[in-house]
């Protein structure tokens, strides 16, 4: 079995989690609901891991279930409805991996079916150790690097803040971005740029 992980361990590079945080589509399941969140996916070398912030579904659903789906996905829209809202069930594939359900996107260019461990619930988060089970490689899709595409994570990150806080400085680092995604973004991210206006229900 350890010979297993060391050798998954290895693949991973090439599902696209390396050193650093990579911030995919976390998608888990509980109570017959699949859900999907952005999630940053924190590694160095061997060891990785997640930090969750209490008050989530994917908090709640590990408690529960303690696996996740690590989903690396290039189209902005679904980050943006994960982050706001819940993804369309059509958006996921139920899959089984020794008995475990599991629930990868359709869109996901790849993804990994991973163990959480030695769960800590600290005062406002959890953190959880990552074993990875399986992954599978869907596309081999090549895509360079977009501004906009990186301005319109950006902005999920500072909607989410600004929910929480309320504070200006955050819409002020939106509006930033939005230069961005209209200089480089493609429709995609256009269009995604505009639902994170709609769902903080503003304009500028
Ligand atoms: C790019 C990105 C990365 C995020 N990373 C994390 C993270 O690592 N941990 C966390 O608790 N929330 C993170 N969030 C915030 C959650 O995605 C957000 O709170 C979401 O609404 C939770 O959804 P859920 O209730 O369906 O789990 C991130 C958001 C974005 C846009």
């Amino acid at each position: 079995m350890t010979q297993i992980k060391d050798m998954i361990l290895k693949e991973i590079d090439k599902v696209g989690i390396r050193d650093g945080i990579s911030e995919t589509i976390v998608t888990t399941f509980s109570s017959n609901i699949a859900n999907a969140a952005p999630m940053g996916i924190i590694r160095a070398d061997k060891n990785i891991k997640i930090r969750i912030f209490k008050g989530s579904d994917t908090y709640n659903n590990i408690l529960v279930n303690p696996f996740l789906t690590a989903n690396i996905i290039y189209d902005p829209l679904l980050y943006v409805v994960s982050t706001f809202s819940n993804l369309n069930p059509s958006e996921f594939r139920k899959k089984d991996y020794n008995n475990i359900a599991y629930y990868p996107l359709v869109s996901s260019v790849s993804f990994v079916l991973f163990e959480c461990r030695n769960i800590q619930e600290k005062i406002s988060l959890l953190t959880a150790d990552l074993i990875p089970l399986h992954y599978e490689i869907n596309s081999n899709m090549i895509k360079a690097p977009n501004r906009g595409f990186f301005s319109v994570i950006e902005s999920c990150i500072h909607g989410t803040r600004y929910q929480l806080t309320g504070s200006d400085k955050f819409l002020a680092l939106i509006k930033k971005h939005e230069n961005i995604v209209n200089k480089c973004g493609g429709t995609r991210e256009k269009e995604s740029f505009e639902l994170i206006y709609k769902y903080l229900e503003r304009t500028f």
